[in-house]
């Protein structure tokens, strides 16, 4: 059963509230500094993430540290009840160390050492730069960890990026010596090195990809990608490493932001929180809907919160606009607290912004931030982090509460980086993120939770296990699969699915792979489709989902044959009309979907999933209709239910509830039986389990 958690620091049992803060930046400005704290109390503000890229004002010159100002600041929270999380300050590092060590620079793709300069630019592989880092975290470790107001640690920001130096070409090659055992032979045959004649006869021949040398060699491509990702990981354990000692309570996050880099299910497990930075840029598109972008952010909110199964933070997001979207567009009103909540109704227990105070200079200076250049509280961005405030301080019994989950999205690191690298099948457009949102907005529109797990993760907790464009399985995982599949689970896989394996060599015997037997069907062939072409899925009369009518289909189409399987929808047009399109093969215990061509209609996923949850005997969190563009989410501490209803349709809504007793959290009243919704309107109810 679903329970309460402990929160996330055992000092601040409260949802959290706050932004990154750089007072360095405002040593000449005392007023300032005074201000803020009033400031910060007045917009119901608890924590403060400091430090974050302060390593210049902690050590202005090699060896030489001065804590003056992060004393002085850390008391004054103490003395006014607001928290601090402590960043270790590697995201950015002083000039004179790039003067002295070149080595701390990163060297691009191209071979060229970057100049001092920005940020998040450093060897992970450097000696120095270790060393450096170590002997500053533990100098703070040393003086903070047990500072009243210090809740946790903020290891660096965004870890991110590749070097390609010689320090790291040879840790790369010392990596693969160690997964292909010393044998270059089983390399080569991985990477099918034959090809174009690129087998290696030594191990120094190895380079990392380069646009002037290697680029075509997926499997290279593949460890290359397996090898920063991990060396990454190996920096920021280094960091743990270097303050954990001084005080083993203090919780350690690092805040993750871009999924295109480290493997953040593997960095999850080294830290005892997860934290992300959410920047979606809401109000783009033309018609204003927000309701695609809301469940692409909740695909997100949710990943992060599977990592560990508990409640994380959501460490940035901005209050107002950002500067360096294409288009910088202020939030509507309503959209602040939707967001905010938004994080809040998919488990995040705090919600923090990028930044308290707009940098006066810069690249940041027009970035949204709390407070404005005009400096005081008498704005609009100020009343609706004030107002967020409020709501987050009513929302206590929230805190460490958990998520109910029956269904699960599959979505894998190294799947997404090779289908990317893949050439082919359609290179002008494969849309594999986009279809895996594609596939949990249909779950988010019926309010059913989901978690977003890897291949490798458990399955047996779920009733339905989805897996879009599962390109690279190993032999194991689909194994895996097949016996949750036998045992009782409901599955659902897509066209371009089980084609390679862990190191891009593709499964010979017939698509898709490892998935063949559960899924009952081979796929001969798949082709993408320009822009201009249509198909559709023609339901089968009296099919078991008992869809009816026909969906637009495009994009990609595969040509699959029955081994076992039942076909329950049929291509429309083309030399393949009347060839199936969606199948159910029925496997032991257990149901295996396979949907062979990308619908194009929204509705279909819709459709599909309210089918196969009620098969599958799926709850969704409000047991009545909700308008296309609102969900319900969903926590719980085990007695009392507490459901998030979002209106992300940018017009009006009206949800007619089930008839169980519901409390309106705001108010404390009983909720009525309609539920009015205004334009970004969001209504948090309770109820009895
Ligand atoms: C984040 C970063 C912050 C700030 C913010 C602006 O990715 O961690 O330091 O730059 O973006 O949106
Ligand atoms: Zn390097």
């Amino acid at each position: 059963m679903n329970k309460k958690l402990p929160p996330i620091s055992s000092k601040a049992p409260v949802m959290l509230h706050g932004a990154d803060y750089n007072p360095e930046q405002w040593l000449r400005y005392p007023e300032v500094l005074q201000e803020d704290i009033r400031l910060m109390k007045l917009s119901g503000s608890n924590v403060m993430s400091v430090g974050i890229f302060s390593w210049v004002s902690l050590e202005p010159e090699e060896g030489v540290f001065q804590f003056g100002w992060l004393d002085n600041l850390l008391d004054s929270f103490e003395a006014n009840g607001i928290y601090a999380f402590l960043a270790t300050p590697s995201g950015s590092r002083p000039a004179w160390m790039s003067a002295k060590y070149p080595e701390v620079l990163r060297v691009e793709r191209n071979r060229v050492r970057n100049l001092h300069g920005v940020r998040h630019n450093h060897c992970y592989t450097s000696p120095v730069y270790r060393e450096k880092t170590a002997l500053i975290n533990s100098k703070l470790a040393e003086r903070y960890a047990h500072h009243p107001a210090v809740i946790g640690w903020h290891i660096s920001n965004e870890f991110g990026g590749e070097c390609h130096c010689e320090l790291c070409q040879t840790a790369f090659r010392d990596w693969l010596k160690v997964k292909y055992d010393h044998n270059l032979d089983e390399l080569n045959h991985a990477w099918w090195a034959t090809f174009w004649s690129h087998t290696y006869t030594s191990w120094e021949q190895i380079e990392s990809p380069a646009p002037h040398g290697e680029t075509q060699v997926h499997g290279l491509n593949l460890d290359w990608r397996r090898f920063v990702s991990e060396r990454t990981i190996d920096f920021c354990q280094h960091e743990i490493d270097s303050v954990r000692s001084y005080n083993p309570e203090l919780p350690i996050t690092t805040n993750m932001h871009n999924i295109d880099g480290v493997d953040y299910r593997e960095l999850a497990k080294i830290l005892d929180v997860i934290s992300w930075d959410a920047y979606p840029d809401w109000h783009y598109t033309e018609d204003d809907d927000d309701a695609r972008l809301a469940a692409w952010t909740a695909f997100h909110h949710d990943m992060y919160r599977t990592f560990k199964h508990k409640p994380y933070l959501l460490m940035e997001s901005t209050p107002s606009l950002t500067n360096w979207q294409s288009v910088s567009k202020l939030k509507r009103p309503g959209m602040h607290k939707l967001s905010s909540l938004q994080a809040i109704a998919h488990g995040s227990d705090s919600v923090q912004y990028f930044q308290w105070r707009k940098s006066r200079g810069s690249s940041e200076k027009f970035h949204g931030a709390v407070l404005d250049h005009s400096g005081h509280g008498e704005t609009r961005v100020f009343r609706d982090v004030a107002e967020v405030g409020r709501t987050l301080a009513g929302l206590t019994d929230v805190v460490g509460t958990t998520t109910p989950v029956e269904t699960a999205i599959i979505f894998d690191w190294d799947n997404r980086w090779a289908i990317k690298d893949a050439q082919g099948i359609r290179n002008s457009g494969l849309r594999y993120e986009e279809t895996v949102v594609e596939h949990y907005r249909g779950l988010w529109e019926l309010g059913i939770p989901v978690d977003v797990i890897g291949s490798g993760d458990e399955l047996s907790a779920y009733k339905l296990v989805i897996a879009p464009m599962q390109y690279l399985i190993t032999e194991e995982n689909g194994k895996r699969i097949e016996k949750y599949v036998e045992q009782g689970g409901t599955f659902l896989a897509t066209y371009w699915s089980g084609v390679v394996g862990e190191t891009d060599l593709c499964h010979l015997g017939g698509f898709p792979g490892p998935l063949r037997r559960t899924l009952g069907i081979w796929a001969e062939e798949t082709e993408g489709l320009h822009s201009r072409d249509l198909n559709g899925v023609v339901m089968q009369d009296g099919n078991f989902l008992k869809l009816t009518g026909e969906y637009d289909a495009h994009e990609i189409a595969e040509l699959i044959h029955l081994e076992g399987a039942e076909a329950l929808g049929h291509y429309r047009s083309d030399f393949y009309a009347g060839r199936p399109a969606l199948t159910l093969h029925r496997l032991g215990e257990g149901k295996a979907y396979h949907l062979a061509t990308r619908v194009k209609d929204q509705g279909f996923y819709v459709d599909l999933y309210a089918a196969i949850a009620d098969k599958a005997g799926i709850r969704r969190t409000l047991d009545c209709e909700l308008p296309t563009g609102v969900t319900a989410q969903l926590r719980t501490d085990g007695e009392q239910e507490y459901i998030f209803v979002q209106n992300f349709s940018g017009r009006e809504q009206t949800v007619v509830l089930d008839n169980q007793e519901y409390t309106d959290l705001e108010t404390g009243t009983a909720a009525p039986e309609v539920l009015n919704l205004e334009v970004n309107g969001l209504v948090m109810l309770k109820r009895k389990v």
